[in-house]
């Protein structure tokens, strides 16, 4: 079974068997008659590098619902099953003038695999409006909820993604989102200036939805047409007396604080920088608008993706003595 058409990469790999879950009790039928070890879930595909054949069984997990659980005058909580497509879950909440989830526009993938690493843009985060998922326990067939806190969020992390990893598949997820007094999070340079642009004086959540997928647009491949997993890298955290050093030699580094001795700068800029921007080799390149995108012109391999990425962390090392670490899951 293919499994190029269920990874925003493009990547061709093969896998032993695919199977679509559509419900609760399809997944735990399969979970009964399989270990663990034998399956491999699969979401929405676009935070992975697929780079050899997966000689598992593909559980695809297609569960869909979306709803509104309750709601008071000023808020509401939503609950989308996690085979929702992310995007199209957010323009239902922004359809009904629900708030929260805006900036986080057109981030591919589903609703239940946002979670795993915490998605986020323009300043805001799932954990800013997460209240809770439920997931089942691959082993035990336990059903679990998952509040905030035991969910660990972190920068494009999660629990799920460490101590957990492999453990639970998310099967929905809840949200509290505004009816009113919306939280409108406009601070982010690009944000502002595209509202500017579009003489938008005083944003609803709809116009910042829309600044956000206009951004994304002109600086981020559609996978449709170019494929890719959005950032590859994380950016990177270093102390401030490493970011001293760069500063003084490249005056034009941006950064942002994290603590008092922290600074986060864009792994971006240090590959622009290093001169990759728009390189290519083969069918493996670095995206031409947005450095942090590695893309599959067609016919790259998982290999291929993965040693140009290689490529680029001995070049950051080498040139600014920082360690790039990957954000898209290997496998
Ligand atoms: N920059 C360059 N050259 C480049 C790319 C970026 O100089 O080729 C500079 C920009 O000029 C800017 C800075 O780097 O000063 C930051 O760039 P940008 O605002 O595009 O954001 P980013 O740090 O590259 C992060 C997230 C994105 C998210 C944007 C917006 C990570 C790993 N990436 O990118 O998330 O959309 O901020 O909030 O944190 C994703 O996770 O897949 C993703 C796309």
């Amino acid at each position: 079974f293919s499994l190029k058409d269920y990874n925003s990469f493009g990547i061709e790999v093969k896998a032993d068997k695919y199977i679509s879950i559509k419900d609760l009790e399809d997944l735990r039928t399969i979970l009964r008659k399989s270990y663990a070890s034998e399956l491999f879930i699969l979401g929405g595909g676009s935070n992975m590098l697929l780079t050899r054949d997966i000689r598992k069984t593909v559980l695809h997990i297609a569960l869909k619902g979306k709803r509104i659980i309750s709601e008071t005058d000023k808020e509401v909580i939503v609950e989308a099953e996690a085979g929702e497509n992310w995007h199209q879950f957010v323009l239902w909440t922004l359809s009904q003038d629900f708030g929260g989830l805006e900036n986080l526009s057109l981030i591919p993938g589903n609703v239940g695999t946002a979670p795993i690493q915490n998605i986020g843009a323009y300043g805001v985060e799932l954990k800013d409006s997460f209240v809770s998922c439920k997931a089942t326990n691959v082993q035990t067939l336990e059903e679990k909820v998952f509040d905030l806190e035991e969910c660990n969020f972190d920068y494009r992390n999660s629990i799920f993604k460490n101590r957990l990893k492999g453990q639970y598949i998310i099967t929905s997820v809840r949200f509290r989102l505004t009816k009113i007094d919306h939280n409108l999070q406009t601070k982010y340079g690009a944000i502002s200036a595209e509202l500017e642009k579009e003489g938008v004086k005083s944003p609803t959540i709809q116009d910042i939805s829309n600044a956000v997928i206009s951004i994304r647009n002109s600086k981020l491949p559609n996978p449709k047409e170019i494929g890719n997993s959005g950032s590859f890298f994380k950016n990177p955290v270093i102390t401030k007396a490493h970011f001293s050093i760069l500063e003084s030699k490249f005056s034009e580094i941006p950064s942002y604080t994290i603590s008092e001795d922290e600074i986060k700068v864009p792994a971006g800029w240090l590959i622009d920088k290093a001169g990759f921007k728009g390189y290519r080799n083969g069918d493996a390149g670095v995206h031409k608008n947005q450095a942090l995108v590695l893309v599959n012109y067609g016919e790259a391999s998982g290999e291929e993706i993965l040693s140009l990425s290689k490529k680029i962390q001995d070049a950051i090392k080498d040139q600014f003595d920082i360690d790039l670490e990957a954000e898209v899951n290997i496998i």
